[in-house]
C-alpha cells in the first residue's frame, strides 16, 4: 500500500468521542507493552506518530489515525499491566468489548502477541471474544528480532496451538519483517 497521508485524528476516552463517520477501521489490540504502537508506526513508516514507550501503560485511550484519508487505524490501550489501578483494568475490558461489539465498520481486528511468550490468560480471552464476534481478525507475533529462527519457529507453533489457530504472522517493528503480509491482510479487509 502506498501511504500518501497518515494523521492523528483523536484520542477517545468515551464512546461519544469515537469518530462519527463510517470510514473502515482496523483495531490493534494486545497486552500492555507488546508493541502495538510500534507496529502501527512501522507499518506507516512514520516514527512517533503513535506514542510508544518502554514503560507499560503508555496508551490509555483509543487513538485514531486516518490513513490516505480513507481508513483508520485504532491503537488500543494494552491490557494486563499488573500495576494499573483496578478501575483502569475494568475499563479496558468494558471499552474493548463495547467497541468490538458495536463498531459496524470495524473491518479487521489485529491481535498482537509477543513471539517470545505463550499467550496469556487475557490473550486467550481476547481471542475468544474475537472468534465470538465472528468478525475478521489477524494474529501477529511481534518482537521476532529477539529470537533465533529456530526459537521463533518453535514459539509460533506453540502460539498457534495455544490459540487453536492455523496462522500467526511473524512481525518485527525493528526489522520490518512481516510488513508486506500485514499490509496485504489490511488491503484485503478494506476491499471486502
Ligand atoms: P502500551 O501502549 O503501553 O500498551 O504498549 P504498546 O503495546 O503500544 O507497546 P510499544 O509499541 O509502546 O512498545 C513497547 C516497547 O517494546 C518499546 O520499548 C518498543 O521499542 C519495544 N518494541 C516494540 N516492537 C518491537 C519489536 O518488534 N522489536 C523490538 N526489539 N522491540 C520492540
Ligand atoms: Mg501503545
Amino acid at each position: 500500500m502506498q501511504i500518501t497521508s497518515a494523521e492523528f485524528v483523536k484520542s477517545a476516552f468515551a464512546e461519544t468521542d469515537w469518530p462519527g463517520d463510517h470510514k473502515p477501521e482496523i483495531a490493534f489490540l494486545g497486552r500492555s507493552n507488546v508493541g502495538k504502537s510500534s507496529l502501527i508506526n512501522s507499518l506507516l513508516g512514520v516514527r512517533g506518530l503513535a506514542r510508544t514507550s518502554s514503560t507499560p501503560g503508555r496508551t490509555q485511550s483509543l487513538n485514531f489515525f486516518l490513513i490516505n484519508r480513507k481508513f483508520r487505524l485504532v491503537d488500543f490501550p494494552g491490557y494486563g499491566y499488573a500495576r494499573a489501578p483496578k478501575t483502569v483494568k475494568a475499563l479496558w475490558g468494558a471499552a474493548a468489548e463495547n467497541y468490538l461489539a458495536k463498531r459496524a465498520h470495524l473491518v479487521l481486528s489485529i491481535h498482537i502477541v509477543d513471539s517470545r511468550h505463550e499467550p496469556s490468560k487475557q490473550d486467550l480471552q481476547l481471542h475468544e471474544w474475537l472468534v465470538h464476534q465472528q468478525k475478521p481478525y489477524l494474529i501477529i507475533a511481534t518482537k521476532s528480532d529477539k529470537l533465533s529462527n529456530n526459537e521463533l519457529r518453535k514459539n509460533i507453533a506453540s502460539i498457534e496451538r495455544g490459540l487453536k489457530v492455523d496462522r500467526v504472522l511473524t512481525y518485527s517493528a525493528t526489522t520490518k519483517r512481516g510488513r508486506n503480509e500485514v499490509w496485504s491482510a489490511i488491503e484485503k479487509s478494506l476491499k471486502s
